[in-house]
């Protein structure tokens, strides 16, 4: 197991470097009383660490532009913003996230910017600004794996290089790796993480036929 920092304060856990806080927190708690994530934004999900230990071992090159999808609480987001130096924005359909994406950038003392919009909104040219574009248990619903899909293709058309998509093993995210598959470079993977404890998931990647 890696040796984990004694912090100094409870309800603080770390996790690959960055510094996250427990729903027990005063913080959360006291944020939670303000505002309510509805779409499953209520918390840190595993699929986040996931996606950090397959970072760590495919690293994005430092000072890239990156995108979350479906950001919720952004953990995955702050670590790119925290490891990779990344220029990071978190996109949620629920606006009820961000305060809590604020309250974790701030503690790592990084910056993340803040996008509300479904995942159906977001264009080829806006999507292509971006060189990465990540996702963390994102596809849970049937209705979200056609979204997601054509989302993916208007990231490549606009020219995006890499797709990451982490997930604990929903039969929509089988779905939507399958349909990928078919058409884009892949790759997917079981993969684990150990911090802050262990989770196992799966990891789908997703890049361009020709790198532009
Ligand atoms: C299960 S949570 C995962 C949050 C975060 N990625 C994590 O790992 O902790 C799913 C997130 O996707 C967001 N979401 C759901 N449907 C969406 C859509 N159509 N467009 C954008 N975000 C969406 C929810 O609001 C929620 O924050």
């Amino acid at each position: 197991m890696p040796r984990l920092e004694r912090l100094p304060e409870d309800h603080i856990y770390q996790a690959y470097g960055i510094y996250m806080l427990e729903s027990k927190h005063r913080l959360i708690r006291n944020l939670k009383k303000l505002y309510s994530p509805s779409v499953h934004g209520h918390k840190t999900w595993r699929s986040s660490f996931v996606l950090m230990d397959y970072l760590k071992e495919y690293p994005i090159k430092k000072r890239s532009r990156v995108m979350e999808i479906g950001c919720g609480w952004g953990p995955a987001a702050v670590f790119c913003a925290k490891t990779f130096k990344a220029d990071v924005t978190g996109v949620d359909i629920d606006k009820d996230v961000f305060p809590f994406l604020d309250v974790f950038a701030e503690l790592n003392e990084v910056k993340v910017k803040n996008k509300v919009s479904r995942f159906e909104n977001l264009s080829a040219k806006r999507l292509g600004k971006e060189d990465v574009i990540i996702g963390a248990d994102i596809c849970f619903w049937d209705s979200m794996v056609k979204p997601l899909y054509k989302l993916i293709g208007r990231a490549l058309e606009g020219g995006t290089t890499r797709i990451i998509i982490a997930d604990p093993g929903r039969p929509t995210f089988y779905e939507l790796a399958d349909m990928c598959s078919k058409k884009y470079r892949t790759r997917f993977y079981e993969w684990y993480s150990i911090e802050p404890s262990r989770s196992t998931g799966e990891i789908l990647e997703i890049r361009p036929l020709k790198i532009k």
